[in-house]
């Protein structure tokens, strides 16, 4: 089995990365800074998300992981905050680098024999747990969620399964110390999460630790 990770140079991206190397798939992740074991990529760039496909031109992929993500707006104001450049990346990175690297992947998942793709979003996508603040990243990770629930229509004549996750309170950077669980918690539930993807159960919306999250 072969998984393809997005951001896996640290948080839970790298945590996903130990845990597969640990179970000994095939795993490839990614990284915007040249790294030696990890591939390049910037996800706001489509010529580093065209390149990273040619380069695995042929290899199937059996689980892509979405992972790479940004949360530009922690403690915006209304009054000095939210710059319309803060909007365009937070988008350009958590909306449209998902759909840039799903796009450019989908010929290897076709050649995989069951394949699955995970989005991260978050519990902060939820239209029914809105409590303010953070326009730019609830609005994204709602914009992903909604992207991966379309996709798994889109997709499942293939029989490509799509989920959408959130990986609980992580104590990664964007999380924090004081989050509540380790990025290696985070990834061994998703793990579970993604074993568990079907066909049957594509687009849904499910914490790391297996709960339905509302919508
Ligand atoms: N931590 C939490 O509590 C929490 C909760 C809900 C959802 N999430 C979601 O979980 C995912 C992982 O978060 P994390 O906590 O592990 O965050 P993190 O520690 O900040 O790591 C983010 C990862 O995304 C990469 N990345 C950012 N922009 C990128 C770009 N343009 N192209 C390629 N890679 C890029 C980063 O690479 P660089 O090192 O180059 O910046 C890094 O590898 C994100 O989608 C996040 O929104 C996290």
């Amino acid at each position: 089995m072969t998984v393809l990770i997005t951001g896996a140079n640290r948080g839970i991206g790298k945590a996903l990365l130990d845990g597969y190397r640990l179970r000994g798939s095939e795993v490839l992740g990614t990284a915007r800074a040249a790294m030696e074991t990890l591939l390049p990529l910037d996800v706001t760039e489509p010529e580093s998300v065209t390149t990273l496909a040619a380069k695995l031109a042929g290899r199937p992929i059996d689980l892509l992981v979405c992972n790479a993500g940004i949360y530009p707006d922690k403690g915006q104001s209304f009054e000095d905050g939210y710059p319309p450049e803060m909007w365009a990346k937070g988008f350009a990175t958590n909306v449209t680098g998902v759909f840039l690297c799903i796009q450019a992947l989908l010929p290897h998942l076709r050649r995989a024999q069951t394949p699955k793709i995970a989005i991260i979003s978050s519990q902060m996508a939820s239209d029914e747990l809105a409590p303010g603040g953070s326009l730019i990243y609830r609005a994204s990770k709602a914009a992903a969620l909604n992207l991966g629930r379309n996709l798994a229509v889109d997709l499942k004549p293939e029989r490509i399964a799509v989920g959408i996750y959130h990986p609980g309170s992580v104590q990664s950077d964007m999380g924090g110390p004081g989050a509540s669980i380790t990025p290696d918690a985070s990834a061994e539930g998703l793990m579970a999460r993604f074993d568990a993807l079907s066909v049957a159960t594509t687009g849904c919306f499910e914490t790391w630790d297996g709960r339905a999250h509302p919508f």
